[in-house]
């Protein structure tokens, strides 16, 4: 491996990946006994310790992690430690002189949950006590080797009051309807977990809880009982997460064999949560807005999400659970691998073409802008500050894909022998990333030597593509050319192993038959290219005419195309190519050229207009809206993110997010003048058809998104036909996707100062005001609404009964609504920049991972032009000022200003630079 140069310099706080060693001590059993108390709860621990064969250090102190609780008690084989035999510190307890061989130490310590806005350990969810242990949560519940390579088996007893604890849970079997009467009014109940687990997987769940029941029988003939809980005003709505967990558990079983291991399977939803959804042993815990969910309250969009994410965390317990990582450098080994399963998953229960394009736009519009910014790292990171920013859509989203093109490269069957070998080998042990390939290398026989580098390389690599037809050896020559840019992180980068899927277009519109010289497999109208060279030349045979290159196609692999193609071409493509990805992102790649030529009409101060070819262009997608996937066709008439407008400019120049804006909105009233009969008769006739009944099915999903879609369209011309229509709408809908969506779009038409948007969002609220996942919906349209007082509503909302800033779902609905509102977050004046530095600056002291969260859109600043680029500069000097600032906060703040300001020299030495062997 070459030396490589990190021009950002880790500091000496920094974790490095290389630094693993095995722990010296094991915990083969782990016993709890909670006394459950809202304010003082107390724990008592009962772990057998056993040194570990593994490890090159006998004998020494036994260090325990742990933060924030009282320690009452240590005992080790019952007898009570002198004080001088142990130190704690604030975040340790250290056993000095520990006793040789095998051992029992008892732990008794306290915690107050009602005290816990970090939502992390055992913390107080409304009625509920429930808990949230990975990364490193459990050590704020009792001592312990809080790292995932320590598998112990797990016995949990929970005691508390009957009336306010109700329900008790915790992992592996149980029955949770016979609790044990204790007297005085308390009751008692024990969860045995018998698969060796690690604590990040720890969970209990106590409160007054609604339970749906159902059962599942596996395919060797075992019946589990299936529990999903929530609490009072969501019990109606929890049909489709029950019936998405039947169709999980029934897909793992067919696509990967994969069976369930426990008597039960529980899901509980709370409503303060940091994150989606955790996997926990057997009893998984969801943020409720991934839970609760029906047609009338909750979107297509929204449904097929709940769906995917209880496949999800259902996929982990055996990619994650049964087969752990072992350490959090690791991450990607679980969660790469279960969004690869969860997007299969979808992509099976739903459209296929519309699934791929949708988890494409996720990396072109995120993760890229990710993977070139100050925060690039690999999928498997070496150097981290705090493990919760990992939690990266680098480490999710490209991780999947670095899988998926290892299932392209080894062809389904092979993927499917040697992900049996894996789990089976595994089973049982917590490994790395470099355990996983050496399988898939072992099962397929071919060498992955230079694929590896996918795991150890950040930045997204960029894919040059020319084509020559020589007609008269009737061969089409393709040649590609790969570089990956360097990263803040990593200078030198090496050429990837690339699997390109590519298609000949024919002046017919049709796909020709693909013949390689190389090759003497069957023709194709697909052909993988393995790119595995800087530059490196293919030669098609038996080419009949001149021919469109489609390249990349179904989005085959994480990376960018970057060569410059003829308007001409890409209008054809986004007509003719059969590949809906690649029609999809023709039809991206042509507005976001003519998006940027009106950026520089603006900037050199004519008044922008759009070609009128690329304007015309969009009445083929109009006229052939109907035919195919609808959902695709919705989505080829969406404007490119804001994201990726900033990520095209910045190749030329620094970027004005306002004027950015501003020719996004005329783009969208030209082609709304254009085809204004178009799209209005389109619009109509993509009603809901009489006497339809709602359904998640793709025809009802795409017909609905292009319907929505079209609406926005006509509310580009802020006139009465644009409000009737969107009134009407939101009036006789009988769903929530066209609801929320005319709700929105009727905010948005003269900044919703209508009286028709004012009236439809006062009925909104006080209609859906029980329900807390439609009113976060409800927060993120008003923060949403333009206009030049965006910023006094939001700090008016911002004291409404409906927010309250220690609830993350409000957080993100709110603020996270108002920084994708570009006028206002861009604002001249700094006032946004402003506003939301003070919210993270108050996050800090209240939930530091949601602070951290917010800082994302701070990371680009050095991409915009001035003023932006000070003023929000500024304000991250100001963030990291703050006293006592978290981790997570401070390592993305000191990135951040790591970056230079002129984006251009960002590859040149004057950041500090280190060396790394
Ligand atoms: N293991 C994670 C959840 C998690 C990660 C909780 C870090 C706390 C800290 C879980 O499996 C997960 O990945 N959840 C995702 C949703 C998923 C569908 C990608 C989430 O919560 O966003
Ligand atoms: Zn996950």
């Amino acid at each position: 491996m070459k030396t490589q140069t990190y021009l950002f310099d880790p500091n000496s706080k920094a974790m490095n990946r290389m630094d693993y060693r095995p722990s010296e001590y094991l915990i083969p059993n782990t016993e709890l006994h909670f006394d459950l108390d809202d304010a003082a709860t107390v724990v008592h621990s009962k772990l057998s310790i056993a040194p570990n064969p593994a490890s090159d250090k006998q004998g020494g102190p036994l260090i325990l992690n742990g933060e924030n609780m009282k320690l009452m008690a240590v005992k080790i084989n019952g007898k009570p430690l002198d004080r001088a035999d142990y130190t704690v510190t604030d975040h340790e307890l250290i056993i000095k002189r520990p006793p040789s061989g095998e051992f029992t130490l008892e732990i008794e310590n306290e915690i107050d949950p009602s005290s816990n806005t970090l939502l992390e350990g055992l913390y107080k969810s409304d009625g509920l006590l429930t808990t949230q242990c990975e990364a490193q949560g459990f050590r704020r519940i009792t001592y312990y080797l809080d790292r995932p390579d320590i598998l112990s088996s797990f016995k949990v007893t929970l005691e508390g009051d009957k009336d306010q604890y109700p329900t008790l849970l915790s992992n592996g079997n149980g029955d949770v309807t016979q609790t044990k009467d204790i007297g005085d009014n308390r009751h008692q109940i024990t969860w045995v977990n018998p698969h060796p687990t690690p604590a990040y997987l720890f969970a209990i769940v106590a409160g007054e809880l609604n339970m749906l029941e159902d059962t599942f029988t596996t395919k060797s003939g075992k019946e589990v009982k299936l529990r999903i809980f929530v609490e009072d005003g969501y019990e109606n709505k929890i049909e489709w997460a029950m019936e998405s967990l039947k169709r999980s558990m029934e897909w793992d079983e067919k696509a990967y064999g994969r069976e369930y291991d426990l008597d039960v399977f529980h899901i509980v939803a709370v409503k303060g949560f940091n994150m989606g959804a955790m996997e926990n042993k057997g009893l998984n815990i969801f943020n409720i807005s991934l839970l609760a969910g029906d047609p009338d309250t909750t979107t297509d969009a929204r449904l097929i999400a709940i769906e995917a994410v209880i496949g999800h965390e259902y996929f982990h317990n055996w990619s994650g659970n049964r087969v752990t990582v072992r350490d959090w450098f690791e991450l990607t080994l679980k969660e790469g691998l279960t969004v690869l399963r969860d997007r299969q998953f979808t992509a099976d229960m739903h459209s296929k073409a519309s699934k791929d394009i949708e988890d494409a736009a996720i990396m072109e519009a995120g993760q890229f802008i990710e993977d070139g910014g100050p925060s690039a790292h690999p999928i498997r990171p070496d150097f981290v500050q705090e493990f919760d920013n990992i939690y990266s859509q680098t480490v999710y989203q490209k991780g999947s894909h670095v899988l998926g093109m290892m299932k392209t490269i080894l062809g389904d069957d092979i993927w499917r022998k040697a992900m049996d070998e894996y789990f089976d080998r595994f089973d049982g042990q917590a490994v790395t990333c470099e355990d996983f390939v050496d399988v898939m290398e072992e099962v397929s026989g071919i060498d992955m030597t230079q694929f590896r580098r996918w795991y150890s390389q950040s930045g997204t690599p960029e894919i040059q593509y020319d084509g020559h037809y020589d007609a008269k050896a009737k061969t089409y020559t393709l040649t590609l050319k790969q570089k990956t840019p360097s990263t803040p992180d990593q200078q030198d980068k090496g050429a990837l192993y690339i699997p390109v899927a590519v298609g000949l277009i024919g002046q017919d519109g049709k796909d020709i038959d693909l013949t390689l010289n190389t090759d003497n497999s069957a023709s194709e109208k697909t052909k993988v290219l393995h790119l595995t060279e800087e530059e490196q030349t293919f030669t098609f045979t038996n080419v009949e005419g001149p021919v469109v290159p489609s390249v990349l196609r179904g989005f085959s692999a994480p990376v960018k195309i970057t060569s410059d193609v003829s308007n001409e071409d890409l209008i054809f493509r986004m007509a003719n190519d059969s590949d809906g990805y690649n029609r999809y992102s023709a039809a991206k790649t042509l507005m976001k050229k003519a998006l940027i030529n009106m950026a520089d009409e603006l900037a050199s101060g004519s008044t922008p207009v759009m070609d009128p070819k690329i304007l015309d262009a969009y009445d083929h997608i109009l006229t052939h809206a109907m035919d195919g996937d609808m959902a695709l066709s919705a989505m080829m008439l969406s404007m490119p993110s804001m994201n990726e407008l900033v990520e095209a400019k910045v190749r030329e120049g620094k970027a004005d997010p306002l004027a950015l804006d501003k020719v996004l909105d005329l783009a969208r009233v030209s082609i709304r003048a254009k085809h204004a009969a178009h799209i209005e008769n389109l619009y109509d006739t993509t009603s809901a058809p009489a006497g339809e009944t709602y359904a998640v099915t793709p025809d009802q999903v795409g017909r609905r998104a292009l319907h929505n879609t079209l609406l926005a369209y006509i509310a580009e011309v802020e006139d009465s036909l644009a409000i009737n229509k969107a009134k009407k709408q939101f009036d006789t809908t009988d769903n929530m996707t066209e609801r929320a969506h005319a709700l929105s779009t009727l905010s948005r038409i003269h900044n919703a100062k209508t009286v028709e948007a004012k009236e439809a969002l006062d009925t909104f609220y006080q209609t859906y005001k029980d329900d807390q996942n439609v009113v976060d919906n409800w927060l993120r349209v008003k923060a949403a609404i333009p206009g030049p007082d965006a910023l006094e509503n939001v700090k008016t909302l911002m004291k409404h009964e409906a927010f309250d800033i220690k609830n993350p779902n409000k957080v993100r609905a709110l603020l996270g609504g108002f920084m994708s509102n570009a006028k206002a977050f861009h604002a001249e004046d700094g006032s946004g920049y402003t506003f939301m530095a003070d919210q993270i600056i108050r996050l800090n002291g209240i939930n530091p991972r949601m602070g951290a969260g917010l800082m994302r859109p701070f990371l680009q600043w050095n991409k915009y032009s001035d003023p932006h680029a000070g003023l929000m500069k500024a304000e991250i000097q100001r963030i990291l000022k703050t006293p006592e600032l978290a981790m997570g906060i401070k390592e993305f703040a000191q990135k951040a200003l790591a970056m230079n300001d002129n984006s251009k020299s960002k590859a040149k030495g004057d950041a500090p630079s280190r060396k790394a062997g």
